[in-house]
C-alpha cells in the first residue's frame, strides 16, 4: 500500500475547518493592511533561489527539491515565498506601480526537512510582501500586521523577537567581530558551527545546540556594530512599536535562515516551545531585488507556518466554526419513492438547500440512524402512502416532532 510521502499530509475534511478559518483571516488581515494576493508557480528556475535565499543556507545546501525536467532545465519547488514574489514584481513591470507594491500568498513550500511535529517536507505558508519602499515605519506595519493577525486567529502567548543585522556597509566589521569571538571558542562549538564560523558566521547564532547556545550568549550583538542609518532605522522601529503598544524584545541571537535579509528581522514565536515552532518570521530585504537584476528597491515581508497555527489552535483549544454540509436527509421505501427521492432532491439543491439521500435499499430503521449520524437538522421520509397523497413526512432532528406537508411546500419547511 502507497503512502503520502515522509514529512507531507493529507489534509482530510475533518480538519479543512481549520485551513477555511485561516483563509477567510488572512484575507481579512490583508484587506485591512492593503495588501493583493498573487500566486506563483510552484516550480522555479532553482538559480533563483540559489541566488536569494543564499548558498551557505540550510535551504540551499541541504533542502531543495531540485531536479532536471525533461528539457533539463534545473527546477526547485519552491522552499521559501520571497523570491519567487520578487521575480514576478520584476517580471510584470510592478516598478511602474505606486511603491510600496503589497502582495500576499497562499502557497505550498517544500523543503527536505528531518520531519517531526511541526515541521514537514511540505508545509503552507501564509506569507505578504511590501516591495518599494525602505520607511521604518513600514517595518513597523509589517510587524504590527503579523502580530495583529495572530490575535485575530484567536491565538495568545506568543511573543516578538526583534532584532536588526545591518547592511552590507556595517555587516562585515560585526561578522570580524563574531569571528573573532568564536575563534576563540572553536573547541567548544559543534563540528557544524566550525564549518559555519568559515562559511556564514551569522548563522553560528542560531545553532540549537546546548553548548553553542551558551557560546552565542556571549557573543556580540549585531545592533551594536550598525552603521548610523542602520542605527537610525532601527531606533525610529522601535520607536513606532512602542507607539503601537506592541511587546517586543530585541534578541540578539535572532539572525533567520535566509541570506538576503539586511536591516530589521523578526520572529513571533509561542511561549510554550523551542525554536521549532516558530509561528512566523521576516524581515527587510534591500539588496535583493538589485541581486535578482532590478534597480535597487527595498522590501520587507514576513511568513507563516499554517500546520504551526493549526496546532497552536489546538493546543489553546480555540474553537473554529464547522463548515457548513447539508442540512436535510432524504429518507424513502420502496423505487417509487426512490424515484420522488431523486426528483425532491434535485429540486431541493436547485433551490439551494444541501441534500443528501439514501441509497442502496435499506430499511427505514437503518436510513434514520444513517442520517442521525450524518447530524442533519431535518429528515425528509418518502414512503407508499406520501407518494399517494403527494406529501412527505418532515422529521425534525433535534426535537423528533414529525410533520405531513405537501410536497410543492417542502423548500418552506427545510429552510434552516
Ligand atoms: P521562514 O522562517 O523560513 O521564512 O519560514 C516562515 C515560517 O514558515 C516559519 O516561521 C514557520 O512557521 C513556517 N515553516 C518553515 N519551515 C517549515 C516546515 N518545514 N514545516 C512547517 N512549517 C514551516 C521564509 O520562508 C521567508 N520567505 C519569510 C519572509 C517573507 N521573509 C520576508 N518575506
Amino acid at each position: 500500500m502507497y503512502q503520502a510521502p515522509r514529512g507531507t499530509a493529507d489534509i482530510l475534511p475533518e480538519e479543512q475547518a481549520y485551513w477555511r478559518y485561516i483563509e477567510q483571516k488572512v484575507e481579512a488581515i490583508c484587506r485591512l493592511y492593503g495588501y493583493e494576493r498573487i500566486d506563483t508557480p510552484v516550480f522555479e528556475d532553482a538559480g533563483l533561489f540559489i541566488r536569494s535565499v543564499g548558498e551557505g543556507t540550510d535551504i540551499v545546501e541541504k533542502e531543495m527539491y531540485t531536479f532536471k525536467d525533461r528539457g533539463d532545465s534545473q527546477i526547485t519547488l519552491r522552499p521559501e515565498g520571497t523570491a519567487p514574489v520578487c521575480r514576478a514584481y520584476l517580471e510584470h513591470g510592478m516598478p511602474n506601480l505606486v511603491q510600496p507594491v503589497k502582495l500576499f500568498y497562499l502557497a505550498p513550500i517544500y523543503r527536505y526537512e528531518r520531519p517531526q511535529a511541526g515541521r514537514y517536507r511540505e508545509h503552507h505558508q501564509f506569507g505578504c510582501e511590501a516591495i518599494g519602499e525602505a520607511d521604518p515605519a513600514l517595518d513597523a506595519e509589517v510587524i504590527d500586521m503579523a502580530w495583529q493577525f495572530f490575535i485575530s486567529l484567536g491565538l495568545n502567548n506568543f511573543s516578538l523577537q526583534i532584532n536588526s543585522i545591518g547592511c552590507k556597509t556595517c555587516r562585515p566589521e560585526y561578522i570580524k567581530a563574531l569571528c573573532e569571538y568564536y575563534n576563540g571558542y572553536r573547541d567548544r562549538v559543534c563540528a557544524e558551527c566550525r564549518t559555519r564560523l568559515e562559511r556564514n558566521a551569522l548563522r553560528l547564532l542560531d545553532c540549537k545546540k546546548p553548548d553553542c547556545r551558551q557560546v552565542a550568549a556571549g557573543a556580540p550583538s549585531s545592533v551594536d556594530y550598525l552603521c548610523p542609518d542602520c542605527a537610525a532605522h532601527f531606533n525610529r522601529l522601535t520607536s513606532y512599536l512602542k507607539v503601537m503598544g506592541l511587546p517586543f524584545n530585541i534578541n540578539p541571537c535572532l539572525v533567520r535562515g535566509l541570506d538576503y535579509y539586511t536591516r530589521t528581522v523578526f520572529e513571533i514565536q509561542p511561549d510554550v516551545e523551542g525554536a521549532q515552532s516558530t509561528l512566523g518570521g521576516g524581515g527587510r530585504y534591500d539588496v535583493l531585488i538589485e541581486e535578482l537584476g532590478g534597480k535597487p528597491t527595498p522590501g520587507i515581508g514576513f511568513g507563516a507556518g499554517i500546520e504551526r497555527m493549526i496546532l497552536n489552535l489546538k493546543r489553546q483549544q480555540v474553537a473554529v466554526p464547522p463548515l457548513a454540509k447539508p442540512g436535510v436527509f432524504i429518507a424513502c421505501l420502496g423505487e417509487a419513492a426512490k424515484a420522488e427521492a431523486v426528483r425532491q432532491a434535485a429540486l431541493l439543491r436547485k433551490k439551494g438547500i444541501g441534500v443528501l439521500m439514501s441509497l442502496g435499499e435499506k430499511s427505514l430503521k437503518a436510513q434514520l440512524r444513517q442520517s442521525n449520524t450524518i447530524g442533519v437538522g431535518y429528515t425528509v421520509i418518502l414512503g407508499e402512502n406520501e407518494l399517494q397523497t403527494g406529501t412527505a413526512v418532515i422529521r425534525n432532528m433535534a426535537s423528533a416532532q414529525q410533520e405531513t406537508v405537501p410536497l410543492n411546500k417542502l423548500p418552506e419547511h427545510l429552510r434552516l
